[in-house]
Order: C-alpha cells, then sequence, then structure tokens
C-alpha cells in the first residue's frame, strides 16, 4: 500500500473531520496509506494532546515548520480563512501538495494570489468542497449529464443553520477581516461550488443581507462588533440561462445543517437534504396515475463511489465525503495528475461571493468576473 505522509494544520471542527477520514481512508479504499506525521495548533499543551489522542507522530506551534518538516509530503489546511493565505502559498513553495479548506481565501484578489502561487510552483492542489462527493450527489450531476431532467431551467439551493442564534460568542466567523465574508462564505461558498458543479457557471447576481445579531462577547467579556451578514438571499442568473435562488442563513431556528436544493429541467427534477444525504429524490414524466417524485436510497455497489463503503441500505453519514475527497486527491498526488476542485475552483466560487458583496452595496445586479 502507497503511503504518503501528512502533515494537517489546524486542530478545530475540521482538523477533527480530516483526521477521522485519514485514518478511515486505509479501512475503506485500501490502496492509500495517509501517515499521520504531524499537526500544527497555537497551544502547545491543547495540540500535544490532540496530536496523542489522534495519532500524529509530532506537533507543531509553527506552521512553517511543519511545512518544511522532510516527512510531511502533503501539506493540509484547515485553519481558518485568515490562515489559508500564507500557509498554502508557503506549501506551494516548499513545493508540497496543498489541500485547503472552503472559502479558498477571503477575497478574488487573495484567491488570485494563491492560484498564482500552486500554478507557478507546479503543485497539486485541492480546495475542500466536501459535499460534492456525496454518492447521492454524483448521482445528480449523472442523471443531470445524461439528460435525464432536460436541460435546467430553473432551481432553488439553500443552508439553513441556527447555531449562531444559540450563542453570543464573538469568534472570527463574525470579523470581515478574518473571515472575508459572513454566512455567504462559511455556508454559502459550499452552495456556490455546488450550483457551479451541477448546474454550471454564474453570470449575475443580487443579493440582499441582514446581520440578525450586531454585537457579540469577545474573551475577554467586553462587547464587539459583528460585520458581517448571518442571512443572506441571492438572485442568480447562469451563463446557461437558467435562473435560481439561493437562501444561506446561520439564523434559521430550528434548522441544524439544513443544505437543500430543487433542480428544475424541462422533462424532470430533483431534490435533495442533506440531513437525509443518502436521498436523491428523481421525477421524470410518467403517466399521471403513477406520477410523483421517486426517492432513490443511493448505497447501491452500482451508485457512485458506493463500491468503497457498505452492503445496500447500510448508510453513509456526513464525514465520508471528506474521506472520499482526501482519497482522490492523494490519488491525485500519487499519480500526479491535477486535481478538481482545485484553487481555480475555490478563486471562481470567491469570484461570485464578491460580486455578491458588490451587488449588496450598489443594490443591483452585478457581472461575475471570468477567472
Ligand atoms: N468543509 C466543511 O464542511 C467545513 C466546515 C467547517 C469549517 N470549514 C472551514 O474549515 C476552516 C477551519 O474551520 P474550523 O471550523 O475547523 O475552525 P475552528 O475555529 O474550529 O478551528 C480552527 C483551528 O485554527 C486555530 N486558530 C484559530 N485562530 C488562530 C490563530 N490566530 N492562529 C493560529 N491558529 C488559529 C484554532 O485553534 C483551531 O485549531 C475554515 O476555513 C472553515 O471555513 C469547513
Amino acid at each position: 500500500m502507497k503511503t504518503l505522509g501528512i502533515g494537517l494544520l489546524g486542530t478545530g471542527f475540521m482538523g477533527k473531520a480530516h483526521t477521522q477520514a485519514y485514518r478511515s481512508i486505509p479501512i475503506y479504499m485500501g490502496d492509500i496509506n495517509p501517515r499521520l506525521i504531524a499537526i500544527y495548533g497555537r497551544s502547545p499543551g491543547k495540540t500535544r494532546d490532540v496530536a496523542e489522542k489522534y495519532g500524529y507522530l509530532k506537533y507543531y506551534t509553527d506552521w512553517l515548520e511543519l511545512i518544511k518538516d522532510n516527512g510531511v509530503e502533503v501539506v493540509d489546511n484547515s485553519l481558518p480563512n485568515f490562515l489559508h493565505h500564507d500557509p498554502s502559498v508557503s506549501a506551494a513553495e516548499e513545493g508540497k501538495p496543498i489541500i485547503c479548506e472552503k472559502p479558498l481565501a477571503r477575497n478574488l484578489e487573495e484567491a488570485l494570489d494563491m492560484v498564482r502561487a500552486v500554478e507557478k510552483a507546479g503543485v497539486i492542489h485541492g480546495v475542500i468542497f466536501n459535499k460534492r462527493w456525496f454518492p447521492s450527489i454524483r448521482l445528480a450531476k449523472k442523471l443531470i449529464e445524461d439528460g435525464v431532467i432536460g436541460k435546467v431551467s430553473h432551481f432553488r439551493f439553500a443552508y439553513h443553520q441556527d447555531w449562531a442564534s444559540r450563542s453570543r460568542v464573538m469568534t472570527w466567523r463574525f470579523k470581515r477581516k478574518l473571515a472575508g465574508y459572513g454566512v455567504l462564505g462559511d455556508q454559502g461558498s459550499h452552495v456556490i461550488d455546488m450550483i457551479r458543479f451541477l448546474i454550471g457557471d454564474f453570470s449575475r447576481v443580487l443579493g440582499r443581507s441582514r446581520i440578525a445579531l450586531g454585537e457579540r462577547f469577545g474573551e475577554d467579556g467586553a462587547r464587539e462588533k459583528v460585520d458581517v451578514e448571518d442571512v443572506i438571499t441571492i438572485l442568480v442568473e447562469m451563463e446557461n440561462r437558467a435562473i435560481g435562488t439561493v437562501e444561506v442563513s446561520r439564523f434559521s431556528l430550528g434548522r441544524k445543517n439544513y443544505f437543500t436544493f430543487e433542480i428544475y429541467g424541462e422533462e424532470g427534477a430533483l431534490y435533495f437534504d442533506m440531513e437525509r444525504l443518502n436521498e436523491l429524490w428523481v421525477y421524470t414524466r410518467a403517466p399521471p396515475e403513477v406520477e410523483g417524485f421517486k426517492r432513490i436510497l443511493v448505497t447501491e455497489g452500482e451508485h457512485p463511489f458506493y463500491k468503497y463503503f457498505w452492503p445496500a441500505g447500510h448508510t453513509i453519514g456526513w464525514v465520508e465525503s471528506f474521506t472520499l475527497q482526501l482519497y482522490y486527491f492523494l490519488k491525485a498526488v500519487e499519480e500526479d495528475r491535477e486535481y478538481s476542485p482545485n484553487f481555480r475552483d475555490g478563486a471562481k466560487v470567491n469570484a461570485v461571493m464578491d460580486a455578491v458583496y458588490e451587488s449588496l452595496e450598489e443594490g443591483r445586479f452585478i457581472e461575475v468576473k471570468e477567472i
């Protein structure tokens, strides 16, 4: 089994998810063994504990030292958005393949600088848009590409959560300087990438947004201002003339991780809800007496990727999307071939988000810049 040395930046939510994914790759896929070489975190005590618990051989409190470690063959950047650029560029400069969490950057300019760095260095690069990797999403893509629902005419995408209404704590996610965007970057970047993946490139966007809670409490208890949106709605026009709506919120009470879409074509329709991620609902024309959406349980060996997992009906979970995405990244590294979604895809998402922000300021439709 081919081994590849992993250096992971970040001990938070994503550090845990990515580690779980790396550890299960040899069990599910069986032809690559990611070796957990080193993990980076700010605090020595916490990082040492996490390294021990997760099974990393070493830990660092300086991310550049981790990147330069000879045993690290692949760098995984699972740090907050304000730490995507510098460590990712440094990894490229060290000639190491780099996979970075979404959103790729805090704005398009920063994203393009990252694209230039990886392309100049000639390293393999990827951006985490894990939702692309659910078997149900791959089936949706196949059905669209095979023309099963005909030409897509319109769609509705939404990503609702409610965690931000349950806490008044200030974190990097509520500061434009650190996060780049509010809920648009956090949850909306997934939605934008998914629309690109399934339907095509964006032409124009018109946004409206709200900050639901204007002040939060910092670590010292002081009130701090929130300067990015909590709720956003976007009207979308696509290059292929499809039109749609996007709703994203972290203040939608009762909704936990409600990523959902409806895609309508001239011959049929698709419906997905990530809280039931093993399912895809498909409508195709039928005689009136048997008309209706059909629920497909996407767990057959014939379904995309499902051969790696379990017998039919033995469902998978959210973390398996990371397992698949990271596995295919390591395969691309092993075989020295281009990977998708890559930094260019990440920058295209930034281009859409920047257009949405410009539209919020100007109150009109804004054309999305071509990359
Ligand atoms: N793909 C997904 O579904 C998904 C889900 C959540 C987050 N994310 C993305 O993953 C990235 C990390 O998010 P997270 O939820 O793991 O964040 P987090 O806040 O849980 O943790 C991030 C890590 O960065 C560290 N950190 C924070 N401030 C730092 C600083 N100033 N210097 C150095 N280290 C610092 C934290 O200690 C922690 O180890 C973000 O870019 C986020 O957008 C992706």
